[in-house]
C-alpha cells in the first residue's frame, strides 16, 4: 500500500525532520505541500520533488490523491486544521502540542472518534530506543512499585527564536511548558502506563522571554521580534491515582551548567535514569540490588539518526494500513493537555487543581 501524503506547514520541523525521514520510506509519496508562505512551500517542494504547492490548506485537503496529512503549523492552528483534515476523511499525524488548550484537544479527539480516522500526536520521544527499552523493563516488572518520577527538560539558552510565534501566547498557547514540557510529561506518563492524574500544582515564570532580556545570552541565535507573553520556566507537582507522584521541571533559559532532558524513576525494586545532556551525552542506567550488592545496569541502546521519528512514522503508517489504534492514543494526548491547562491554572491562582 502506498501512502499518499500531504504536508500542511513547510517550516522548520517539516523541512529538517519530517520530510527527510519520509523520503526514506519506499511506501510514501509526498503529493502536496501547503503553507501560507508560498515561498516556504515552494522551497520544500523544489528540494524534494513534491508535485503540488498551495497556500490554502483546504485546497490540499480537497485533493482525492491525499490520504494522510502531516500538520506542522503553529499551535493555534492545530485544532482547526486537524478537525478539517478529519472531516475531509484524512488520517492525521499532528505535531505536538496537540492544541493550545484542553477544550481544543477534546474537540479534535471527538472529531477523530466521529470520523473513524487515525489521528496521532507526534510524541516522538516515546519512540526513542532508550525509552522503548525502559518501557520493556517496566512492563517486565523490574521496578516493583514506581512511587515517584522526576522528569524535565532544562535548556540553558534555548528560547526558540527562528519563528516569532513561539513567544506569542495567542499563537503558541503557552511557552516552554507547551513546547517541551509536553514531551517529558507525555513520556513519563506513558512509561507509567498512563495512570490518571488526580491533583496538579505548579508555577510558571517569565524571566528571559521579555523584550528587555532580548539582548542577553539566554536567547538562541537569530531574532524574534514578535510578542513576548509566555513563560520560560515551569515546575509542577502531580499526584497520580496510583498514589505515586511526578515532578516536572522545564526551562527554555536558565542559569545552569548544561542542557539536560531526564526521566528518573524511583521504584521499590529498582530505579532508573534516562538522561540526555547537550543532545549527545546519553545515559540509560538501572539501579538495583542483587545478592546483597548494589548494581548499576546499563542496557545497550542502538541509536540511529532520527531513529525515533522513523519508528514513530512507521508505527503511525502501519496503523493507517491495518486500522489498529496507535499506541499513542488520542485520549492520552487529551489528558496531557488537561494537565498542562491545570499547571497554568494552578500558577495563576496559587491553588492546586483537582482533575476529574
Ligand atoms: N516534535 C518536535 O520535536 C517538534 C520540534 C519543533 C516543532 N514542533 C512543532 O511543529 C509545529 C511547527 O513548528 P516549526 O518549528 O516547524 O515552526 P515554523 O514556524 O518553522 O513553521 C510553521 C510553518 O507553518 C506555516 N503556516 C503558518 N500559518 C499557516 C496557515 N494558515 N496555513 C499553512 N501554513 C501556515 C508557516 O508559514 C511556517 O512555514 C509546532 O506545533 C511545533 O510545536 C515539534
Amino acid at each position: 500500500m502506498e501512502h499518499r501524503l500531504g504536508i500542511i506547514g513547510a517550516g522548520g520541523i517539516a523541512r529538517e525532520v519530517h520530510v527527510p525521514v519520509l523520503r526514506t520510506f519506499s511506501d510514501v509519496k509526498i503529493v502536496a505541500v501547503a503553507d501560507a508562505d508560498r515561498a516556504a512551500a515552494e522551497r520544500l517542494a523544489g528540494v524534494h520533488g513534491i508535485p503540488y504547492v498551495m497556500t490554502d490548506y483546504r485546497e490540499l485537503l480537497a485533493r482525492s490523491d491525499v490520504d494522510v496529512v502531516l500538520i506542522s503549523t503553529p499551535n493555534h492552528l492545530h485544532a482547526e486544521m486537524a478537525v478539517a483534515a478529519l472531516e475531509a476523511g484524512k488520517h492525521v499525524l499532528l505535531e505536538k502540542p496537540m492544541a493550545t488548550c484542553a477544550a481544543e484537544a477534546e474537540r479534535i479527539a471527538a472529531k477523530a472518534r466521529e470520523c473513524g480516522r487515525i489521528l496521532m500526536v507526534g510524541m516522538n520521544n516515546r519512540f526513542r530506543p532508550d525509552a522503548q527499552q525502559l518501557k520493556r523493563y517496566l512492563e517486565g516488572g523490574a521496578f516493583g512499585d514506581v512511587y515517584h518520577v522526576r522528569t524535565g527538560w532544562l535548556r540553558r539558552a534555548g528560547i526558540p527564536s527562528w519563528s516569532r510565534w513561539f513567544t506569542d501566547k495567542a499563537r503558541a498557547g503557552g511557552g516552554v511548558l507547551l513546547d517541551i514540557g509536553v514531551h517529558m510529561l507525555d513520556l513519563a506518563l506513558w512509561l507509567l502506563g498512563n495512570p490518571r492524574v488526580v491533583l496538579v500544582t505548579g508555577k510558571t515564570f517569565q524571566t528571559f522571554t521579555r523584550p528587555e532580556a532580548r539582548q542577553t545570552r539566554m536567547w538562541a541565535p537569530a531574532a524574534s521580534d514578535g510578542a513576548y507573553d509566555v513563560e520560560d520556566f515551569a515546575v509542577a507537582f502531580l499526584h497520580l491515582e496510583t498514589g505515586a507522584t511526578l515532578t516536572l521541571e522545564v526551562s527554555w533559559a536558565a542559569n545552569l551548567a548544561r542542557d539536560v532532558q531526564f526521566v528518573h524513576l524511583f521504584g521499590t525494586g529498582a530505579g532508573a535514569v534516562l538522561e540526555e545532556i547537550d543532545f549527545s551525552d546519553r545515559r540509560f542506567t538501572v539501579y538495583t540490588e542483587r545478592f546483597g550488592c548494589l548494581v548499576d545496569e546499563s542496557p545497550r541502546v542502538k541509536w540511529e539518526p532520527w531513529g525515533d521519528r522513523v519508528a514513530m512514522w512507521r508505527h503511525f503508517l502501519d496503523c493507517v494500513k491495518t486500522g489498529q489504534p496507535p499506541s499513542a492514543a488520542v485520549e492520552e494526548a487529551v489528558q496531557v493537555q488537561r494537565i498542562l491547562d491545570a499547571i497554568y491554572t494552578a500558577s495563576e491562582t496559587g491553588q492546586p487543581v483537582a482533575l476529574r
